[in-house]
């Protein structure tokens, strides 16, 4: 196989080292928009998790757990059953459906499609002649497609699967409220499946019909939105902020400016929405992406879900599908709960404030992230080709093996006892590591590479001598000689230095 730095030697390492896999079912075909992970991935996404549920409880984060299906009514009152839509373009004589705004960004990259009114994209349509891809027949008008996937519950009782994690986490806002002894912010977050229809899936993982949300949701007061004291922690930071004016104007370079500048130069309107910001961008950035590849992009009012007040996209520049959303940072306003409350006879006004008088609904600032697009856009990101060799550059701490140890030779059974011992021992320190005697040692290390294992560590003859072995760094390549006792303690050693 030729190695080089292409889309399709990173899309063959994806499923040669399972990472991904699909379209699922492989053995019958394939159903588009549906992915399997396999070990390495999966153990991947657990790092990603475990890392962002550690931060999460640092921050003050509670997590909750709700159901993937939910009855008509929740979703009547959400908003998602009458808007939860997608503009989609039919051929007239073969029925093909295209998703309008999508398949009209891949035949123009330079157009700015998010956010254009459904008469502009007609009109780009009919002044560029476009037409059925299949049949080259004229397409109809642009329709709208709900994308909820719709099942029944019982014996004939209509309900949907959750297009959000949200609004199943909205729904237990009474008993979150006193859970929380009415200290706002209530913090929240879910981690879950979400499903949806999506008419013509395309782009791998990064729009599937069952994928994984991982959505944080500030219940908060509307004075506390106004003056939250968290802000003044995190003012000064500088992020590189695309407001939908500049987009506008065709500019597509992010300011990079103060959370503090972009509220004074109203950019922001919120010091606890511009927080929330800050908080998206540090999980992101712990992941280990560089600064380069991340900016926030705001959506323009037409771009906007039917919920939000204010939306940002983070987003993560990749080679094969250009900016990539990877979370998206909400402000949704009284408006869920207000629904909610409506629909569902509930009071949720709740004391808030100084004056005990003061009752209100409170406002649900959001910052929705997208596990799935974090995976795939790590890899893309980690991806590199250096002298026929692919090196995975993942962080350190999120590779799905930290240590992989190779007996240099797998015949010589002392060897080998070492070998064993010296991963069960770094297993007993709870550090992954993947035994392999397998091969010549030069494929066992080029393997290790192309799964971005950091360390790895050979038994060779002088190990039977002086009870040393070689420890090799992924990036470098270079190996020196270590203490077999001191193995797991260098290995976490070199873990807590890193800092992505
Ligand atoms: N909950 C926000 C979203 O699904 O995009």
């Amino acid at each position: 196989m030729k190695i080089d730095n292409t889309i399709e030697t990173f899309n063959s390492l994806l499923k040669r080292r399972g990472f991904i896999w699909g379209p699922s079912p492989e053995i019958y075909g394939g159903l588009a928009g549906f992915y399997s992970y396999g070990p390495a991935g999966m153990a991947l996404k657990n790092k990603v998790l475990s890392l962002f549920r550690q931060e999460l409880r640092a921050f003050g984060f509670g997590e909750v757990e709700c159901p993937t299906i939910m009855p008509e009514i929740v979703w009547k009152a959400s908003g998602h059953l009458e808007r939860f839509i997608d503009p989609v373009l039919k051929c007239k004589k073969c029925d093909t459906m295209q998703r309008a705004d999508k398949f009209l960004q891949d035949l123009f990259p330079d157009l700015m499609i998010d956010g254009m009114s459904y008469d502009k994209m007609e009109e780009l349509i009919d002044k560029n002649n476009i037409s059925c891809p299949k049949c080259d027949t004229p397409f109809e008008k642009i329709e709208e497609y709900n994308l909820m996937l719709k099942t029944e519950v019982g014996a004939g009782n209509i309900a949907y699967l959750r297009p959000e994690t949200a609004t199943t986490t909205y729904l237990l806002f009474n008993r979150l409220d006193q859970d929380a002894r009415r200290q706002y912010p209530v913090k929240i977050f879910q981690y879950g499946k979400a499903y949806r229809n999506e008419i013509s899936p395309r782009q791998q993982v990064l729009r599937m019909r069952a994928f994984d949300q991982f959505e944080l949701q500030l219940f908060i007061g509307k004075e506390q939105e106004m003056d939250y004291e968290d802000f003044n922690e995190v003012k000064t930071y500088e992020l590189p902020l695309l407001n939908w004016r500049l987009q506008e104007e065709n500019i597509d370079i992010p300011n990079t400016i103060s959370l503090e500048k972009a509220l004074n130069d109203n950019i922001l309107k919120k010091p606890a929405y511009a927080y929330c910001i800050y908080l998206g961008y540090y999980l992101t950035k712990i992941l280990g992406y560089p600064e380069e590849v991340i900016r926030l992009r705001q959506h323009s009012p037409n771009e906007r879900a039917h919920y939000a007040d204010d939306a940002w996209d983070l987003e993560i520049k990749t080679n094969q599908f250009g900016w990539v959303e990877i979370c998206g940072i909400h402000d949704r306003t009284e408006y869920d709960l207000r629904r909610h409350g409506e629909f569902s006879n509930q009071n949720f006004e709740v004391p808030m404030g100084q004056d005990p008088k003061n009752k209100e609904i409170p406002q649900i600032l959001e910052i929705a992230f997208g596990p799935d697009r974090i995976i795939y856009t790590l890899l893309e990101t980690a991806f590199n080709v250096e002298d026929g060799r692919i090196n995975l550059k993942l962080n350190p701490t999120l590779a799905p093996n930290t240590v992989a140890v190779f007996p240099l030779v797998k015949n010589k059974e002392s060897i080998r006892k070492i070998a064993i011992d010296v991963h069960k021992n770094l297993l007993k320190h709870r550090i992954s590591s993947f035994f392999d005697a397998a091969g010549s040692i030069g494929k066992r290390y080029r393997r290790q590479d192309e799964l971005g294992t950091p360390f790895c560590i050979t038994i060779d003859y002088e190990s039977l001598k002086d009870n040393t072995v070689t420890i090799r760094e992924r990036d470098t390549m270079k190996q020196r000689r270590i203490e077999i006792s001191k193995v797991p303690e260098v290995i976490n050693d070199k873990l807590l230095n890193i800092t992505p």
